[in-house]
């Protein structure tokens, strides 16, 4: 069976206390609305997405991740609400699947069992210990009577531990017969979406409740939340990668965004933080290293090493304190202290504690090239535009400013100088 799909995401987000529009906080790396048609567009090929709040800005950041997306804008001076949201969206499918922008760790699999009740309408629904901030639900012999919101309940309802987690599967058909009845008679003048369940009750339709937990339908309403929802959504992605075969040493210290992949043997050690689109393969990443946007193959890095957006990094060996960036390093030795940006280093080249690629000249960016076999003293300036050819000598302390030529040695210094006894005759023989 085919369904519709719509995602709620005009809502301003007050409670977010943020200029950032809500459904454009990130969770895992990804805005937390990508993360809903993600899942959503595994169900359905009828997604529309209802802007309201920075309508433009949402559609333009949501039109770099996906194609074939409806888009909607409320009118929310006119049409306050979850009812007023769906005012004018037009559907493909019979049965339409109503889900919220602001929902991030909902899954598909998830969506999925909506279909398998038969009833005009269903809806989740959450138990709860602490039913405070949703509406809630009047539920009688398995057909749900009614939903209150939390503004507009009596004492009694207010007790109800049955709460509306906001997500419905709904006959077209229905909505088309009752979002035209909605009025805004209630404590916050909107049309609420959630009345269209009296008005389908009177008319003897069912509605059953589908009972879900709230770790896959949490709404994020606030920074809080954020985070919340966060922390569940790392434990389901390492979850996956450690099942998959990675190792991780204390994953709860690790951070890995939605879009990096594995492959191979992979070891992640404890603080590290891997975002963008990283591949890491066959490699070692020791403990507190920041890996961006990166291809790593059969290399370990760190501790505390930072391998910045653009880098590949082959057969190399990283150590602590290193900064790569856009470079390209193939059988590199770089173990302590270095900054190598904008840099292509070929195989078999150790490059000594503090080296340095000096790729900005104050306006211009440069490429560092070094040859195989080389090798770079420490404390190593290399001012950039530079090329080190093949199987050649950088003395330490050196600063290139000039290529090199293959089997060279580059040095320079100041000439060293010793004066006998100086430290005596500076701080007398006392001392
Ligand atoms: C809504 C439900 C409530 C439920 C809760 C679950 C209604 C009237 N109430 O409450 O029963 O417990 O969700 O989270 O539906 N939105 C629009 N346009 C609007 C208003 C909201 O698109 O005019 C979108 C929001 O962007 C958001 C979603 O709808 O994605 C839900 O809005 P929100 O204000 O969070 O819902 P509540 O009023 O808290
Ligand atoms: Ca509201």
């Amino acid at each position: 069976m085919s369904i519709s799909i719509v995602i709620l995401a005009a809502g301003k987000g007050t409670r977010m206390k943020s200029p950032l529009p809500k459904v454009l906080h990130k969770i895992s790396g990804k805005p937390m609305i990508y993360h809903v048609i993600k899942e959503a567009q595994k169900i359905s090929n009828d997604i529309n997405i209802v802007l309201g709040h920075e309508a433009k800005s949402i559609e333009d950041i949501i039109k770099k991740y996906f194609e074939n997306l409806n888009f909607y804008y409320q009118d929310l001076q006119k049409y306050p609400g979850t009812g007023g949201a769906l005012k004018n969206v037009k559907f493909k499918h019979e049965k339409v699947l109503i889900l919220n922008g602001d929902m991030p760790l909902i899954t598909s699999q998830e969506l999925k069992n909506f279909k398998n009740i038969d009833a005009d309408i269903v809806m989740s629904v959450i138990e709860l210990e602490n039913p405070k901030g949703y509406g809630r639900v009047v539920i009688k012999n398995d057909q749900v009577l009614k939903i209150v919101e939390e503004k507009d309940a009596n004492e009694d309802e207010l007790k109800i531990k049955s709460v509306n987690a906001g997500v419905y599967l709904i006959k077209k058909e229905l909505l088309e017969e009752f979002l035209p009845k909605l009025k805004n008679e209630n404590a916050q003048k909107e049309y609420y979406l959630t009345d269209i369940i009296e008005y389908a009750v009177n008319k003897g339709y069912s509605i059953k409740p589908l009972f879900v937990e709230e770790e896959d339908f949490k709404g994020v309403n606030s920074k809080y939340d954020l985070a919340l929802a966060e922390e569940i959504m790392q434990k389901r992605i390492k979850k996956k990668f450690m099942q998959d075969g990675i190792i991780m040493r204390l994953p709860e210290t690790i951070f890995i965004e939605e879009g990096v992949t594995f492959e191979g043997e992979c070891e992640i050690e404890s603080g590290c933080v891997i975002k963008g689109d990283s591949y890491i393969k066959n490699s070692h990443i020791k403990a507190n290293s920041v890996i961006e946007d990166s291809h790593i193959e059969y290399s370990t890095i760190g501790p505390m090493a930072r391998i910045r957006p653009g880098s590949f990094l082959k057969d190399t060996h990283i150590g602590n304190f290193v900064e790569v960036k856009k470079s390209r390093l193939l059988g590199v030795k770089a173990g302590h202290l270095s900054y190598l940006g904008d840099s292509e280093i070929d195989i078999g080249t150790n490059i000594g504690a503090g080296t340095i690629t000096c790729n900005y000249d104050g306006k211009r960016k440069y490429k560092t090239k070094i040859g195989k076999n080389v090798f770079v003293g420490s404390d190593t300036q290399l001012v950039a535009p530079v090329t080190i050819e093949d199987d050649v000598i950088i003395a330490a302390g050196t600063t290139v400013t000039k290529d090199v030529k293959k089997g060279s040695l580059a040095i320079s210094r100041v000439p060293l100088k010793i004066v006998k006894d100086f430290y005596y005759k500076f701080f007398g023989k006392s001392h």
